[in-house]
């Protein structure tokens, strides 16, 4: 069996956010994570224009912070486009790629997100790579299908070195913002799917960070996150509540300490 994986949660803002709630969030997020045990990683993923207040208000604290989609180019002339590049420069550390909001409304090929990984990569970003089905392709029974194919154009494009750089998530379209989460076991075995398409990338990859995510909130969190393949989640809504996201949190660390006994 292999080691135990450290759990990581990441908060995704989407796009909310103001100067002065910010503010009050963050602190209150960067206190409480620094009573975390050293296997629970947090970080959040905000709207471009905060960079420059998370990196000030965040840096030396335990939380970690990042970008919600990168542009598909290095820099040039993409009028409105935010390069990886510009994100590191801000400290940075993670990039959301392919979130189901951008495949379903910016047309996001399963390609461009490849190539938006590829892109997070080359400027030391660790890629978010986002993959799951819709209610409809669910009901059709296409689940394994949809996210091997939009895993997989990801993981052609990458060696197997690059590929255990990536962290990977799997949103059932159906779960985000519904209040309707998968179940433990609708997502671990997603989930266990998943492992083996990254175990046949190579020995590496295998241990990539797996997230669940999709209405995670604190009072399902620590029965996903108890889940072998699990590694944590990535978390919408109740990342702007301060409560809620302390204890989704707490909930990897208490899921962490049973996994280890
Ligand atoms: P949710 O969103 O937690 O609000 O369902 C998750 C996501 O879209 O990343």
């Amino acid at each position: 069996m292999s080691k135990q994986r450290a759990k990581l949660v990441v908060g995704n803002w989407k796009m909310h956010g103001r100067l002065e709630a910010n503010a009050t969030l963050l602190q209150a997020i960067a206190r409480r994570a620094a009573a975390l045990p050293a296997d629970v990683r947090v970080a959040v993923c905000v709207p471009f224009p905060y960079l420059a207040q998370v990196q000030s208000l965040l840096e030396g604290s335990r939380v970690a912070w990042g970008v919600q989609d990168v542009s598909a180019n290095a820099q040039g002339a993409y009028t409105g486009e935010v390069a990886a590049e510009m994100a590191r420069e801000f400290g940075a550390s993670f990039a959301i790629v392919g979130h189901s909001e951008r495949r379903a409304y910016h047309y996001e090929s399963a390609e461009l997100v490849a190539v938006k990984t590829q892109r997070a990569l080359e400027a030391g970003l660790t890629p978010i790579v986002c993959v799951g089905e819709t209610l409809e392709q669910r009901e059709a029974g296409t689940t394994e299908q949809v996210v091997d194919v939009q895993l997989g154009e990801v993981l052609a494009k990458l060696s197997s070195e690059e590929a255990a750089q990536i962290v990977v998530a799997y949103e059932p379209v159906w779960a985000i913002g519904t209040g309707r989460s998968a179940t433990a076991a609708q997502a671990q075995q997603v989930h266990a799917f998943l492992r083996a398409q990254l175990a046949a990338k190579g020995a590496a990859v295998a241990d990539v960070p797996l997230l669940y995510g999709g209405s995670v909130k604190p009072d399902n969190a620590e029965e996903l996150f108890r889940q072998r393949d699990i590694d944590g989640g990535l978390i919408g809504g109740a990342s702007l509540k301060e409560a809620d996201f302390i204890a989704i949190c707490e909930a990897a660390a208490a899921a962490s300490a049973a996994q280890a006994s």
